[in-house]
Formats: structure tokens, sequence, C-alpha cells
């Protein structure tokens, strides 16, 4: 059976503001990801999700969007993004935009006339509510405080998110039909399709009642009735069809998509499902759900089994239903060799490059967060007027709120967002090769040992492992079965590695990773044919005995 484009391909993510400037300005561009398209190809890459370029007041970086036929003159001009659209495709790589119509900017012109006028058309874009004792339900936004924001009067309109960022109204056919049209707008000039943003927040429960409170400030979270409520197959469905359907190359979207419950996984993901594929969030966040970054949990206080067993519960849950997607990192979270790998070890070669084996062979579309390929490790932030980010600010203003000691905010504040929007390390020199202007977030000390230009053209770097195990997937004896295969759970006894096969039609896999940093001896649950890749020049196999070495990662044929 002939399988969509993207599963045998292999993404890479890029945060726009972050990846490289080209005027100047201290702020990456359109133009700077066109230079650097070749990096892209060497690696391997296949599709390239861009977070938003689109015109914004850039409240939250661009997720607040003002126009969404046109590209921010900061970014460059529409122009440009045809060029790259081109460009790209000339290396064999497409592009995916971000789509973000779960709200969209204050400072678009619908919301602008549905201010001016509580009785235009426009106004039944969004959620406007009248209350005359404060705001009108208890939901917590995701940003912290209310969702609810005062316009004058009894007047209040809804944001999951940001003040700026205010909710479009789903249930309103004339809106959907606008945001389709775009979403078609954008596939016609030749992207490949779509990340999608905050997609299961769409659907609000009618009444728009108040829930009991779950924290000191009286509020309530949104899960339940403004996040995965029920009701939200019905809109899925429809963009399904009227907005994705009908390319000759079929589109390739991913939904980013926490707590999408196990019954509904096949509608999401399975035959005609609404989307690709999916982020799922209980790995991503496993070190601070349910805690807050200023209670995050280091990797030495998160067994390997827990981690193993979110991940592997994901693989099992998505395999019965369909396909899904691969990640460690994206641009709302820290790096991943800081939350994966025991202080002290961000640089550990072997530690890196395990954690990378571990996930690049999972069954699902794996994506590369830009500057992972290299090993990049978080910056230590020295006070929070070091930080852009929107959500970090609000988190700050609510533990100073509650009185938290100084220490445990500055420790929080090492899992800012801005962690990952620290700008891109391209070489050793000033400003990390990044901009000749003044970068809008700090470089970071170490880009003088981590970055592209010197792993380039060193055969025991990151990146260079980064290539092989992207070679992997595509021209190997085992790339059928990496990038198609089932996946299958190994060696669940032992607690310190993480093991799996991938079983193909027409080849099979097996992966393994040693979780410890100690030789750790392992018994094989089946013969190995051969070393596809391993992150050592040696593997101590003797018959079925296999001594792994510290953070040792084999991809076997088996
Ligand atoms: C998603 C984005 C995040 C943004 C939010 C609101 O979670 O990944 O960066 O702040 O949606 O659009």
């Amino acid at each position: 059976m002939k399988q969509p484009w993207w599963k045998s391909a292999v993404a890479y993510q890029i945060y726009p503001r972050s990846f490289k400037d080209s005027n100047g300005d201290g702020i990456g561009d359109i133009r700077g990801i066109i230079e650097k398209l070749d990096h892209l190809q060497e690696l391997g890459i296949d599709v390239v999700w861009i977070s938003p370029l689109y015109k914004s007041p850039m409240d939250d970086c661009g997720y607040d969007i003002s126009d969404y036929y046109a590209i921010d003159p900061l970014f460059g001009t529409n122009e440009d993004m045809y060029e790259l659209i081109d460009e790209a495709k000339k290396r064999g790589i497409k592009i995916i935009m971000d789509l973000v119509i779960n709200h969209c900017s204050d400072e678009h012109e619908w919301f602008q006339k549905a201010l001016a006028d509580p009785n235009c058309e426009e106004a039944e874009y969004f959620y406007f509510r009248e209350s005359k004792d404060g705001p009108p339900n208890n939901w917590r936004s995701m940003f912290g405080g209310s969702v609810w924001e005062n316009v004058g009067g009894d007047r209040y309109y809804m944001h999951l998110f940001g003040k700026k960022q205010p909710d479009l109204n789903w249930e309103n056919p004339k809106l959907r039909e606008k945001l389709y049209e775009n979403i078609r707008w954008w596939l016609d000039r030749g992207i490949a399709g779509f990340r999608v943003d905050a997609i299961v927040h769409i659907k609000k429960e009618e009444s728009l009642a108040s829930h009991p409170a779950d924290g000191d400030d009286g509020m309530c979270g949104l899960q339940g009735w403004a996040r995965n409520t029920p009701g939200i197959n019905d809109f899925l469905a429809e963009m399904r069809d009227k907005a994705f359907t009908g390319y000759d190359a079929e589109c390739m979207t991913v939904a980013e998509a926490p707590g999408v419950a196990l019954e509904d996984l096949k509608y999401y993901v399975g035959d005609n499902g609404f989307f690709s594929m999916l982020f799922d969030f209980t790995y991503s966040e496993i070190n601070f759900w349910g805690l807050g970054w200023e209670n995050a949990r280091m990797k030495e206080d998160i067994p390997t089994t827990e981690l193993r067993d979110s991940i592997f519960k994901h693989m099992e849950d998505a395999q019965k239903v369909g396909w899904t997607a691969v990640y460690l990192e994206n641009h709302d979270y820290s790096r991943s060799v800081n939350k994966y790998l025991p202080t002290g070890d961000q640089r550990d070669y072997h530690g890196v490059t395990m954690l990378a084996t571990m996930y690049m062979n999972l069954r699902g579309t794996p994506f590369i967060y830009q500057g992972q390929e290299i090993g990049t490790t978080n910056y230590n932030f020295k006070s929070i007027d070091e930080v852009n980010d929107i959500s970090t600010h609000n988190h700050w203003g609510n533990w100073t709120a509650a009185g938290l000691p100084m220490e445990q905010k500055m420790y929080g504040l090492q899992y800012s967002r801005d962690q990952n929007r620290i700008p891109m390390q391209w070489t050793a020199g000033e400003n990390a090769g990044f901009t000749d202007g003044k970068a809008w977030l700090p470089i970071n000390e170490n880009h003088v040992d981590i970055n592209v230009e010197s792993q380039k053209n060193d055969d025991n770097s990151v990146l260079a492992y980064y290539k092989k195990l992207v070679k992997a997937r595509k021209e190997s004896v085992v790339s059928e079965a990496l990038s198609l295969g089932d996946f299958e759970p190994a060696l669940l006894e032992d607690g310190e590695i993480i093991a799996y096969k991938r079983i193909g039609e027409e080849s099979k896999a097996f992966v393994i990773n040693n979780y410890l940093k100690e030789d750790h001896k392992v018994t094989l649950p089946c013969d190995v044919k051969s070393v596809v890749v391993s992150n050592y020049d040696d593997v101590a196999l003797d018959g079925r005995e296999l001594t792994l070495k510290p953070y040792q990662a084999i991809v076997f044929e088996i």
C-alpha cells in the first residue's frame, strides 16, 4: 500500500526569530532561513515547520496574528516567503507553516471592528459577554489570570492565552469559512501543510459556566470545558474536509494536541483522521507537569522507567489507530539535554547521542528542533530582565505574588520558553554567527565550542551523528523498518535501558539505549545481523550477550 510522504519524512522546526538574521536587526528572518537551507539539506531534512511568520504585534512572538495573509515585515515580505518555498523545493525540502486559529491578535481588523461596534458581524467572531459583577466566569488562562478582559462598561472578551490573543468563536460558520479560505490560500502557494496550534481549545462548553476552583486564586483550569470539549470533533472533521483535503500531494498536518482521550485518538490520527499526526505532551512535560517550572524535576528525580513507559504508552496508543509525531524539543520548552540527562552530563557526547537514538527511531515522524542537532544546552538566565517571553513574565508575577523565595523563582526561570529561543549557534564568532547586530535574546557563551561550523567537518560531532541517524531512516538495510515498521517494546524487565523493535515488511531493527553512565550487561531477545548505527566504535556482543558502554546506543539490523 502506498504510504503518504510524511510518514517517512524527517522534520525540522525553525523558530524564525532565533534562526538566522540576514539584515542586522537582531531578529531572525526569511532571508536568513534561505541562507541556511543547505545546512538542512545536508542534515537530510524533508520538511520544515516554521513558527508563525504572519503579521503580528509580537506580543506572543507571532502567535498573535493580525493578518493571516501577510508576512510580518520583521521577517520579510510575502515575496521572500514564496522564494523560500521555491528554494527549499530545489533542495527537496517542503515547508509547513504554523496555523494559529484558536485565537488571533486584538490588532486584527475583525477584533478592531468588533470593539468599535458590538452589533457588527465581526463581534460574533469572538466571545464577548456582558457581566455586571466582574469576569463572566472563573476560568484561568493558560498564561495565568482570568480568561476575561474588560473593554469598558460591562463588556468582556475571552482569551485562553494572553490578553492580546482574543479567542475566535468557532460556533460562527462565517468565521470558520474565513479560516478555511485562508488555509487553502496558503496551500495554493505551495506549502505542504501546517502545524496546528492550540487546536484542542477551539470548542468551549456552551454555558461558559464557572467550575469549582482548583487553586488559591479561586479559578479553575480549562480541561473539560475549554480543552478537548465534546463537540470539537465536528469542527475538526469540517476543517479536514473543507480545508485540508483535495490536494495532489497529501497535505501534512500536525496537531498540538495535549490531553486527547484514548477513545478519541482514532478520530485525530486514524484513517482519514482530522490530522496526519499529533504532538503528545506526556513525555515532553514529564519534568514539570502538575508541578510548575518552579518545582520541576531534574532527570535524576525521574526514573528511566517512568520516561520509557510514558513514551511507549503513546507509541502503542498511536499504533493501534494510526500515525503520530515524535519530538524532544520545541519553542515552548527548555533544552532536552538538560531535561532528559542527569546534571553534569548535558555535554556528554554519548549521553546526547543516546537521547537522539532513543527518540529518532521511534514509530512516528521525528522532529528535530533547531540547535538540537548540535547538542545545544540551556542558557543560564541571570535575571527575569533577560527574558522576553510573555508566559515567563506572567509566571514570574504569580510567583512574586505568592511570595516564592528568589532562589526558587530563579530555579523556575531556567525552564522559561526562552531557553529554546536563544539564538542558533552557527559559529564560534561574534553573536554566534546569528546576527551582525544585537541579538534580541542573550547569546549562550558556550557557542564558542557548541556550534554548527565546528561540528560540520567533524565526524565525531553530535551533528555528524544526527546525520547518521537520519540516513539510517532513509538509506540503510533497515530504513523501511525504521520509517514505517511496527513498534514493539523490548527488555521491559530492565529498568535502566530503553529498547524496542521496529518490524517492517522488508526489514527489522532493534534499538537499544543504555541510560546508565556505566557498563551494563544485557541478554538480547533476538539474534542480530549487523550494526546500523552506534555512538561508540565498538559493540561488545558475544552471541546474544551484550555489554553496553556508558550511555551506549545501538541500532541493529535483526
Ligand atoms: C502554542 C504555542 C505557543 C503559544 C500558544 C498560544 O502552545 O506553541 O508558543 O504561546 O500556543 O498560541
